[in-house]
């Protein structure tokens, strides 16, 4: 599908199948989360680009590397939390903006109750991140919010995608380049995706 990149990885697909299994319980649902977020940063990240810079080791100069982009996350809230740290564990200098945004469970469209950005979006590289890319409805809101802020280098990161929410965001935001360890079957008709995980914010956070 145009405009995604399937990041397959062993250990990323056996976290996935850990977050999957509906016997998995909060706390190790929020500590797999985190781990396969960073398994994915580090695909994610692979093409950021270096600026040279001088370093002094303790034994002479030589060159040394920063990364040329400031980067900033944006996790839709609520699941999206449980990528964050992921992913500031490889960009700890990365800043963070929120969107809230939930899905009513009748009409299937988000609805937004919370924004906080950094300032400067039009100079960052923006990785927006939820785990779950289903009608497609909120990460296209999200981006739109993030766009109408002046963001334009903007990725969308997710875990478990539906072919659905890929040809949406395709057509909402074609400039969009989306990341998911896993393109699934589609959605049901209550918009879960099949075999997806399941509603991936309240097993963050217990909420079930
Ligand atoms: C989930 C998920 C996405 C959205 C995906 O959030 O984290 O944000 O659904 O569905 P969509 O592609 O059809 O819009 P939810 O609305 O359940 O809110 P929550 O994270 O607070 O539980
Ligand atoms: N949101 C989720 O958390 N899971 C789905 O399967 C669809 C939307």
């Amino acid at each position: 599908m145009k405009n995604l990149v399937i990041i397959d990885h062993p250990l990323i697909r056996r976290d996935l199948s850990t977050l999957r299994d509906r016997r998995t319980g909060t706390d190790q649902f929020r500590v797999t989360l985190r781990r396969v977020s960073t398994l994915v940063a580090f695909a994610v990240t692979n093409d950021f680009r270096l600026s040279l810079r001088l370093i002094s080791t303790p034994l002479e100069k030589t060159k040394g590397y920063l990364l040329t982009d400031k980067v900033v996350l944006v996790p839709v809230l609520r699941a999206g939390l449980g990528m964050a740290e992921g992913f500031l564990d490889l960009l700890p200098e990365a800043r963070v903006g929120h969107i809230g945004l939930y899905r009513d469970e009748d009409t299937l469209m988000p609805i937004d109750y919370y924004s906080k950005f950094p300032k400067r979006l039009s100079k960052s590289l923006i990785l927006v991140l939820d785990p779950m890319l289903a009608t497609g409805g909120s990460a296209s809101a999200a981006i739109r919010f993030i766009k109408k802020r002046g963001g334009k280098r903007i990725r969308l990161v997710s875990l478990v995608a539906a072919p659905e929410g890929v040809r949406k965001l395709n057509s909402d935001h074609g400039d969009v380049r989306i990341y998911a360890a896993s393109l699934d079957r589609r959605l049901n008709s209550r918009g879960y995706i099949l075999p997806g995980l399941g509603d991936a914010g309240d097993r963050v956070f217990g909420t079930e």
